[in-house]
């Protein structure tokens, strides 16, 4: 099935790519959902949206996020997408006003100047070309662009340092991919083989980098934090539920750590894929670039785009989601429950793991 998927090439229009990448959940799935095993684990593909809601929408602490392979918590740190109950509203207490709409339209400005700079070398390119015109590969520019993006909005100044855990971050990432599959044994990962010893490695690497960031902030603690993501996180830190003044950190060295590995990662890889798709579904239906360039100068003119302009981009907008619904970077979201549980006609042990597919869902009809 897999030799005969790989063999399948894909019109360019054509973006039902699941029969490529997971034949065998196609065929599993039959209209109905299906168990598998991943490792020692059983997991429970769900398709119906109505089990898909209860489980994302229970609000009681039924459904726990599962076990992370230990390569993916390095790098992705057990922040927000992690973690669970009391310590999830602690670390989302600290990460909201960062979140604040005016913080994000402070934001702006540096994400505006970050994609003028690469419109510029663009163009730059081009006019080394006699025709004006130059080929070139998005999705590495669109990389860049967004880790220059988070680098800033998270780091301020010490942005330099910021891309060194990009890089760390990548190397983790490639060697969790290499080693996803591996069965996971009981202890394994004490072991010092030589990918667990390049994990620990990345691992101390990444954490200096970051402490080396984190430090000079808290010492320099008078003068305020700094307007970035990263102050905005310590500022809020150092704030009660009341909005009076606490002594001691509400999160732990680590915990902040952890955070800043969360939304480097989390804010990095998203944005840029959703950036590359998007060029390449404009690239097919070039009737629409038309249209979103009208849109733009109807509403923005000659000038550099504002937070205020930008919202008012009903076509951008439409696009960006219609690219998330075909192309969306996050393929799966993974739940356990606590204790066993009935979800429509099905008994679900506890444990079990429950796995929603993303693209299937997006792709119903
Ligand atoms: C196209 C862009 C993005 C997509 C498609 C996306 C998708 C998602 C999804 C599906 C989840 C839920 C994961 C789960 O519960 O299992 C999530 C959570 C999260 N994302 Fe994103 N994300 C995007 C951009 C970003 C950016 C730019 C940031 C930060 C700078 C970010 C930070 C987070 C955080 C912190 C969480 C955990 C939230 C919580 O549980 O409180 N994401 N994202």
């Amino acid at each position: 099935m897999k030799a005969e998927a790989d063999g399948a090439a894909l019109d360019a229009r054509d973006h039902d790519y699941l029969r490529r990448v997971v034949p065998h959940f196609l065929a599993w799935k039959d209209g109905a959902p299906f168990l598998y095993w991943f490792g020692p684990q059983p997991r429970i593909c769900l398709f119906d949206y109505e089990s898909v809601r209860q489980v994302l929408w229970n609000k009681s602490g039924h459904f726990t996020k599962t076990d992370t392979h230990p390569t993916i918590l390095a790098m992705l740190g057990k922040g927000l997408v992690l973690v669970e109950g009391t310590d999830w509203v602690r670390h989302r207490r600290v990460a909201n006003p960062a979140f604040a709409m005016d913080k994000l339209k402070m934001m702006t400005t540096t994400m505006v100047s970050c994609a003028e700079r690469l419109i510029r070398e663009c163009e730059e390119l081009a006019a080394t070309n006699k025709s004006g015109e130059v080929e070139v590969e998005f999705s590495r520019h669109f990389q860049e662009l967004t880790a220059e993006v988070i680098s800033r909005t998270a780091f301020g100044s010490s942005y330099k340092e910021g891309k060194e855990v990009f890089r760390t971050q990548k190397q983790l990432l490639a060697l969790a991919m290499a080693t996803l599959l591996n069965l996971q044994l009981p202890g394994f990962k004490y072991l010092p083989t030589k990918n667990n010893r390049l994990k620990w490695m990345l691992e101390k690497k990444m954490r200096t980098t970051l402490m080396a960031i984190i430090q000079p902030r808290l010492a320099s603690k008078g003068s305020g934090f700094g307007d970035d993501l990263l102050g905005l996180m310590l500022e809020a830190c150092f704030m009660t539920e009341q909005g009076e003044k606490r002594d001691e950190l509400a999160l732990t060295m680590d915990e902040i750590i952890d955070e800043c590995k969360t939304f480097f990662f989390a804010g990095h890889e998203t944005t840029s894929h959703l950036l590359t798709w998007a060029v390449f579904l404009l690239s097919l239906h070039p009737e629409w670039q038309e249209r979103l360039r009208e849109e733009v100068l109807r509403e923005c003119g000659k000038a550099n785009p504002t937070a205020d302009m930008l919202s008012k981009l009903k076509e951008m907008t439409m696009v960006l989601l219609e690219t998330l619904r075909l192309y969306g970077p996050v393929l799966t979201m993974l739940r356990k429950p606590i204790s066993d549980i009935r979800l429509g006609s099905l008994s679900i042990p506890k444990g079990t793991g429950i796995m929603i597919p993303i693209p299937i869902l997006h792709r119903d009809k």
